[in-house]
């Protein structure tokens, strides 16, 4: 059925009509929703297109001042509240408001749930590494039943925001660089939170965000201006947002930046002409915190009225804690500015998603769950474990992992034991009493008396420093020990927004204790805590083995302990490119091949688009990951040489596990348009599978990739895919050479 809206949204465009049919369970809560309206005053109405926060005591209501929040909810001035965390108070407010107020409307509670809500699952750059789409949708599933119990309707995810800039740190939430993954990713996060039917008590509503190319801030600085061509926007930007649409998200969060000169939050090419013409979406649109109000500053709003003008002559249902709406809507209608009609427009659809969640029917029915039996269930836990391994990627090793038993650690470094720094940003309702450090699992794993620990420096917000004594401790306990796994990286503050950052590398104190460590001839295993790529080239040359551990949970330290012992194989890969250095960025798979591409993508040179000084190519590309067993690609056929568009490509391939453990592959299929009517990346993932293989298994893969998967904008913006030649390649990761050809007819 999805599909079919998708389908016909894309011909909507090609040939102008409206967008999709409404599904009966839409039109019935539209028809719900006109009822109720009727009986609203417009001050009413405008109360249901603001969302207000009470926080530590302090409320935030119009404005970001104080405000009254209890008349205000009597009064029926808030339709929404964000980030409340109790459920009591959740169920307190929302009592208040359906007993309280004129018309009884229910409130709908919208909180970040972004990699879980109690079990913190990895941020979602990490999951996106297991490239495992059922799991990602497993953890937005238990995210949901974990967030419903606590009265929390609605979570502000996916964040669909592709990105290529690893000094941005929202980079941690998304699904990397890639528009077919991330496009994959959005939608199996959105079924997985929403489910088949809103209304149940363990679903939510989900929100795509941030609308749009958010991740395209200049110079990766967070909140900065977005601009590009509508050709690159639709290509690398978009999918994901409409694949999101396409899966029934009945959200949309409108993002900081400008886009084509406009704000988001006021952007009606961006949030009615695209985002509901052509795309299909029918939900509601909440901005960004404050978003609406920002415009002033922004330079397009003198004040809060002309700010809420815009907005609302945007489409833009509601205003997350600005307060211009309810401070100024009923003016700006009764000057003419704003139609009425318009606001019912915007109203109907808020009050259709909250009847849609069944919150008329029965506005306390999410919070009514015994918690003891939806927080932190063993199989919920025990699955964020499998998952935090599977999202953890081997990116070099040296015949050192995995350890043998017996083997005396010595474990360094600030992450080794931080429960709080292991669950990243975002942690929802995460308890971090609940995590289980790398050190509590190594011992348990290897012999408390096996794991000689020392945290020895510092990595937070501000406190980049080496403690006292530390690396001489560091260096005594390594002496010690046969084999020294050292915790790098940067801390969970560091991930998340507006934690930008011009260099990306690890701050200087971890690698003086790095260094102090090579000189004791240890083998040295790096695990290395991050919430995005960073150039990490002294720490790869100076380490025999680096595991990329990422922010991965509460089951964090389980999930090492059983890579680092061999119990599990690693198996990630990577979505974002990790760059060589910062003046490399934006660097990503995906990028076109120019008049003048280098003979060498590993050599510097000149007379070329690329260094003199360093290569092109990133220290580790897209999809790369390792293994400890090793998988052969063999026998690529291409079994449809020649395909009439609207076919379908058909490729097969060997996988073979020539090594001596079972292991998981990532099977990933590129291709290159090679003449095209306008320049193509010269890579494009088009297809994976991953695969379990034991030892001496294989299997033969068959890709199967319509031709409207080819599909691409063109100059005059239609969407379209071309005849000609294609080059086809599967692998491992993006470097693939196994190579194929076809030829779309
Ligand atoms: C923040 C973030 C957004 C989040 C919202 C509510 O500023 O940009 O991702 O959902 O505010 O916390």
């Amino acid at each position: 059925m999805k599909r079919l809206i998708s389908i016909l949204a894309i011909l909507s465009v090609l040939v102008g009509s409206a967008a999709p049919q409404m599904t009966q369970e839409e039109k019935e809560a539209m028809k719900f929703a006109d009822k109720l309206i009727k009986k609203m005053t417009l001050r009413e109405k405008f109360g249901q297109l603001e969302q207000f926060i009470t926080r530590r005591g302090v409320v935030t209501g119009p404005g970001g001042v104080k405000c009254d929040i209890e008349s205000a909810v009597r009064k029926g001035e808030v339709g929404s509240f964000l980030s409340i965390r109790d459920r009591n108070e959740a169920l307190r407010l929302q009592k208040m408001a359906v007993e309280e107020s004129r018309l009884g409307i229910p409130l709908i509670f919208g909180y970040d749930i972004i990699h879980g809500c109690k079990i913190i699952f990895p941020e979602n750059l990490a999951m996106s590494c297991s490239w495992n789409l059922d799991a990602i949708e497993r953890s937005a599933r238990i995210a949901a039943e974990e967030s419903a119990a606590t009265a929390i309707h609605w979570t502000f995810s996916p964040m669909c925001d592709i990105s290529f800039d690893p000094r941005w740190s929202r980079v941690s939430e998304g699904a990397g660089e890639d528009p077919y993954l991330g496009a994959k990713i959005a939608a199996a996060m959105v079924r997985g939170y929403q489910g088949d039917d809103l209304s149940a008590q363990n679903t939510i509503a989900a929100c795509i965000k941030h609308f749009a190319a958010y991740g395209a801030a200049q110079a990766g600085k967070d909140y900065n201006t977005v601009d590009m061509s509508e050709l690159m926007f639709r290509n690398l930007y978009l999918p994901p947002y409409r694949a999101a649409v396409d899966a029934g998200a009945v959200t949309v969060m409108s993002s900081f930046n400008d886009f084509k000169g406009v704000p988001a939050s006021g952007n009606k090419w961006l949030l009615y002409d695209l985002l509901r013409e052509e795309l299909g979406f029918r939900g509601f649109v909440v901005s960004d915190w404050n978003a609406v109000h920002e415009m002033i500053i922004h330079g397009v709003a003198a004040d809060g009225k002309d700010a809420a003008e815009l907005a609302l002559k945007a489409h833009l249902n509601m205003d997350m804690l600005g307060g211009d709406y309810i401070a100024y809507g009923e003016q700006l209608v009764k000057e003419g500015r704003i139609s009425e009609k318009l606001v019912d427009e915007l109203v109907r659809e808020v009050l259709a998603v909250k009847y849609r969640l069944g919150l008329f029917e029965d506005p306390y029915r999410y919070g009514k769950q015994d918690l003891s039996k939806v927080y932190y269930l063993p199989e919920n836990m025990e699955f964020a474990r499998e998952v935090a391994a599977e999202s953890m990627v081997l990116l070099k090793n040296e015949g050192v992992l995995p350890l043998q038993k017996g083997v005396k650690i010595a474990l360094i470094g600030p992450f080794a034991d931080a429960p709080k720094d292991q669950l990243g940003a975002w942690r929802g309702l995460g308890d971090e009493k609940r995590s289980i450090t790398f050190r509590t699992a190594l011992e348990e794993r290897f012999g408390k008396e096996n794991v000689l620990y020392t945290k020895a420096c510092e990595c937070g917000k501000y406190a980049d420093k080496i403690l006292e004594g530390g690396i001489e401790e560091a260096v005594k306990i390594a002496e010690q020990s046969d084999i020294v796994l050292l915790s790098m990286g940067l801390s969970g503050w560091h991930s998340g927004e507006s934690r930008s950052r011009a260099e990306i590398t690890i701050p200087a104190p971890q690698q003086a204790l790095l260094d102090a460590l090579k000189n004791t001839g240890k083998k040295i295993v790096v695990l290395l805590s991050t919430g995005r790529p960073l150039d990490i080239r002294n720490e790869v040359e100076k380490a025999d083995a680096v595991l990329l551990t990422w922010h991965s949970g509460t089951m964090a330290g389980p999930a090492v302990a059983d890579l680092v012992s061999g119990d599990k194989n690693p198996s990630g890969h990577l979505t974002m490119s990790f760059p060589c250095s910062v003046g490399q960025v934006p660097v990503h798979y995906n990028s076109k091949n120019t008049g003048r591409p280098p003979k060498s993508q590993f050599k510097a040179q000149g007379y070329s688009s690329s260094y003199v000084d360093i290569q092109n190519a990133p220290l580790f590309p897209f999809g790369h990951g390792l293994s400890y067993t090793e998988f052969e690609y063999s026998d690529l056929k291409v079994l449809t040489p020649t395909v009439e568009l609207g076919g379908v490509v058909k490729v097969s391939v060997k996988v073979t596990n020539k090594g001596k453990v079972a292991g998981d592959d990532v099977a990933q299929l590129y291709v290159h348009d090679l003449v095209a009517e306008t320049t193509r990346p010269v890579r494009e993932l088009k297809g994976f599978e991953r695969l379990s293989l034991k030892a001496g298994e294989s299997k033969v893969v068959e890709f199967e990739i319509p031709t409207s998967e080819l599909a691409y904008c063109h100059s005059d913006l239609s969407w379209k895919a071309d005849k000609g030649d294609f080059h086809v390649w599967v692998g491992a990761d993006s470097y693939a050479s196994l190579k194929g050809k076809f030829t779309i007819k």
